[in-house]
């Protein structure tokens, strides 16, 4: 038998304490067994909460298992996006996609978008001035994304489209995700916001496809990536539809996550005096008072570490699978169709890796550290067939904006004001207002 969760209400399962306690609630759940059943609202899912289950569910055993109900809710706006789709359209998609993301196109990234908009975004500030951290990153984030996706000459349109309509999006998707499908119909304002951004969005993107596609050649964007992109079975080039479906895609799941990692970045700083001390200490040393280049990145030892412990401590919340066929987890026999689910947080406040686990402790990710963690313990990008393409951009891209910012300036709490964290797809944090100091 599997355990359920204690604390299960009628009709709400345990969503308030997701929503309300999330950190203790998913960090208590490996006390309740390998497997343990909770409710999202009605809905049964069944959660693993080791290491080694984890990594059966997302890569040694992924053919048995779709994405999920909540996936299914958000095909309406991602379309068969990669994220969205399953099986082996799925797996052919993503090989079409993923040299988009290879090192080397990465480095392009940073060395002609990302580093550009970081310094301009520090250039930007004087001593004293009292900035919106979470709005900024967020802004940042939907830039570089922008710029990444579509060379400038293509895309000026576009962009402000997707500074426009993106946070909106954002900032209703996941209770869409949860909400029964008569809510979303609701002609409430919400609702309204959400359809109308998403239709704006897509309207802005079929000419901005043609129009690359007229042009030819390799703009340096993702956006040639796929057009350039070819079935290695078929031959056959992406078609407009499946290139929008991608974009939408990557705005929507790569702009909010990044841009949260970056809000966490600044704030764990300010709580930790000695370890920001620690972060300016290596970008003087290490830069010498030139501009971030993607070179300095592997030399940002420390800086690293704090990126990973920020993706340690607030990941995603939650990744969902459906299963295709009858699957035995844990002793435990999960029947066709269940709902099924992993939490980066369970495994990551897990003490016997990771001690002490509420505390920020950058240190812990040593190489020798990094060498002694079991496989699955920290997914913060996911694992196996569904990894985060976007990983080794998200994380070149928070390194760069930190350290291009860190290197001019101190950021200090607005004092009075009350910051806590808060459950959307991500943990993120209700505000954080700083103020700007020349170092
Ligand atoms: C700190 C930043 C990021 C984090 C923590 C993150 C995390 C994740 C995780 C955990 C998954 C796996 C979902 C699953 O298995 O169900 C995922 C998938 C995905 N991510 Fe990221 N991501 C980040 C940034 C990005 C960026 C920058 C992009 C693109 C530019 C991106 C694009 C995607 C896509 C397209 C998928 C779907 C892959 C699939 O289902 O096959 N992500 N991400």
């Amino acid at each position: 038998m599997v355990a359920v969760v204690p604390g299960r209400l009628p009709l709400l399962g345990h969503t308030l304490s997701l929503l309300r306690k999330p950190l203790p609630f998913l960090a208590s759940l490996p006390a309740h067994g390998e497997v343990v059943r909770i409710f999202l609202g009605p809905m049964p899912v069944y959660l693993v909460t080791s290491p080694e289950l984890a990594l059966r569910l997302l890569a040694v055993e992924a053919d048995k298992f779709d994405k999920g109900i909540v996936f299914d809710k958000m095909r309406p706006l991602f379309g068969d996006g990669l994220a969205t789709s399953n099986g082996e359209f799925n797996q052919r998609q993503r090989r079409m996609v993923l040299p988009a993301f290879a090192r080397g196109r990465v480095a392009a990234y940073a060395e002609n978008t990302i580093t550009g908009l970081a310094q301009e975004l520090a250039d930007s500030w004087r001593d004293g001035q009292q900035v919106a951290v979470d709005a900024l990153m967020q802004d940042v984030v939907l830039t570089i994304a922008g710029r990444t996706l579509f060379a400038a000459d293509l895309g000026a349109e576009v962009l402000a489209e997707i500074q426009r309509s993106i946070p909106i999006m954002l900032q209703n998707v996941l209770i869409r995700a949860f909400s029964p499908r008569l809510v979303e119909k609701l002609p409430i304002p919400g609702n309204r916001r959400f359809d109308e951004a998403a239709a704006r969005l897509r309207a802005v993107i079929p000419p901005a496809i043609m129009n690359a596609r007229r042009q030819g050649g390799d703009h340096g964007d993702l956006l040639s990536v796929f057009l350039a992109a070819r079935d290695e079975e078929t031959g056959a080039a992406m078609t407009d539809e499946q290139i929008q479906d991608e974009v939408v895609t990557i705005l929507t799941t790569g702009a909010e996550t990044t841009s949260v990692a970056l809000t966490w970045f600044f704030h764990e700083l300010a709580s930790n005096p000695e370890i920001e001390r620690r972060f300016h200490a290596e970008l003087d040393e290490v830069l010498a008072g030139h501009p971030v280049t993607f070179a300095d990145l592997p030399k940002l030892q420390y800086t690293q570490q704090i990126v990973n412990e920020v993706l340690r401590r607030t990941p995603p919340i939650i990744l969902m699978r459906r299963a295709r066929q009858e699957v035995e987890l844990g002793g435990v026999r999960i029947p066709a169709g269940a709902e099924v689910a992993v939490s980066q947080h369970t495994l990551h406040r897990d003490p016997r890796w990771f001690p002490d686990p509420d505390r920020f402790d950058p240190d812990r990710w040593t190489p020798e550290r990094m060498a002694a963690l079991p496989k699955g313990a920290y997914i913060p990008f996911g694992a196996g067939a569904r990894y985060c393409p976007g990983a080794f951009l998200a994380q070149t891209e928070i390194a760069i904006v930190a350290a291009t910012i860190g290197a001019r300036w101190r950021l200090v709490p607005v004092p009075g004001k009350r910051v806590y964290a808060k459950v959307k797809a991500t943990m993120q944090l209700n505000q954080l207002p700083m103020t700007v100091h020349s170092r």
